[in-house]
């Protein structure tokens, strides 16, 4: 069985050895410095000013939207756009705090929201957010989505749970707008078992993000920002500081133990990246050349695919039902992510008096599926994944 994660960790055994002699002589493993040297090498990484590490990706998307709200750069009952096709906790942030979430539907042969898609639902809605996903390591016309968002002053995040390390004319995704979301959960292109990041090159939203990760308390920013943060709401006591609470937030830290392995695991970023590009050049040509069966999947316009997963949408329901009685016991398959949003129960529930038309989504919801890409896959496993969906 060719399983969609065959390790929590790359370089397992040794990841493990380092952490147990961590444990063994860390005195202390809530957030501490572990985690800081973490955000300062992740956001150096991916060429950013800050990063705030969080205990998931779906914390770090509802982190970002909460910051917006705190921010006043978002109100509530604004018209945020989403990607039809993502995954549950890109939209539910949004429902959470009180936004109208409004799906934009992908290209059929990206899988991925295109500006012109994009231009669809601004004819329609006053969007004030865009909060693209970029699914399983590709993206459509992101630098004109950006140029179009800059024009009409609308706030650009890019979930890039699934995309660490694409890289789309010259630039990483997750830097085409004012901050980008990351997980690092096991399976991930890197693991930290739990964890995620938001990165961004604003101070002010890195500021508010340290906030909203912790009980809204300014305890984990440094000296100069809580003096800031200090004297404008005059809390000049030291005592009284250390319980004061200025603005909405949760509890989203994670531990030193997820910093640490953050640490380790970093050191081979640049190798999981460049193994998932290698097996994708070896599948991709093949499966995606069987058009007769599947619609094309168009990766070349893309520098550099870091890719997450092989999404494959058949032309018909049959062919897909077909190849899911194919892989029973021998290859580990799932639907193309959440699939189409406005299918879930949750979303019928809560966003009902939008009039959108999702039609890729759809299909690739009822005609689609994916079958994992990682690092320790074999040749073995690569030929016997080519045999069977080629
Ligand atoms: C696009 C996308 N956003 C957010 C998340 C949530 O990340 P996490 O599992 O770390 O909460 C995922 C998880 O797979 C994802 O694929």
């Amino acid at each position: 069985m060719i399983r969609l994660i065959k390790s929590t960790f790359h370089n397992e055994p040794e990841t493990k050895k380092k952490l147990n002699a961590f444990i063994q002589s860390a005195e202390q493993l809530s957030f501490g410095p572990e985690c800081q040297k973490f955000e300062e090498r992740f956001a150096r990484w991916q060429g950013r000013k800050y990063c705030v590490f969080v205990n998931s990706g779906s914390s770090a998307n509802l982190a970002i939207v909460q910051a917006l709200l705190n921010l006043g750069k978002l109100k509530k009952g604004d018209f945020v756009g989403f990607s039809a096709l993502t995954w549950s906790t890109n939209v539910m942030p949004l429902i959470q705090l009180g936004l109208n979430a409004v799906p934009i539907d992908v290209e059929l042969d990206t899988l991925n929201v295109s500006s012109s898609q994009f231009k669809k639902v601004l004819k329609k809605y006053p969007i004030k957010m865009l909060f693209i996903t970029n699914l399983l390591g590709f993206c459509d016309d992101i630098d004109v989505i950006s140029k179009i968002c800059k024009e009409k002053k609308i706030i650009l995040i890019e979930d890039n749970c699934e995309s660490l390390g694409t890289r789309y004319k010259n630039k990483l995704l997750g830097n085409f707008g004012l901050a980008s979301t990351f997980s690092f959960y096991v399976g991930h292109h890197m693991s930290t078992v739990e964890g995620g990041a938001i990165c961004t090159d604003s101070e002010r939203l890195a500021t508010m993000l340290g906030l909203v990760r912790a009980h809204g308390w300014d305890r984990n920013l440094d000296e100069k920002r809580q003096n800031k943060i200090r004297q404008k709401h005059k809390i000049n006591s030291l005592f009284y500081s250390r319980y004061t609470f200025y603005d909405l937030g949760f509890n989203m830290r994670p531990t030193e133990i997820n910093g640490f392995i953050g640490n380790v695991q970093i050191e081979y970023l640049d190798e999981i990246i460049k193994k998932r590009n290698e097996n994708f050049a070896q599948i991709a040509p093949v499966i995606y050349a069987n058009t007769k069966k599947y619609y094309p999947i168009d990766y070349s316009k893309i520098q550099f695919v870091s890719n997450f997963a092989f999404p494959i949408v058949c032309r018909t329901k049959k062919i897909r039902d077909e190849l899911v009685d194919k892989c029973n016991g021998l290859v580990e398959i799932r639907p193309i992510v959440g699939g189409d949003i406005t299918q879930q129960p949750f979303f019928s529930k809560y966003m009902h008096n939008l009039k959108v038309d999702n039609h890729n989504a759809e299909l690739a919801h009822n005609q689609g599926l994916y079958f994992g890409n990682n690092q320790d896959l074999t040749d073995r496993e690569i030929k016997e994944l080519i045999k069977i969906f080629a």
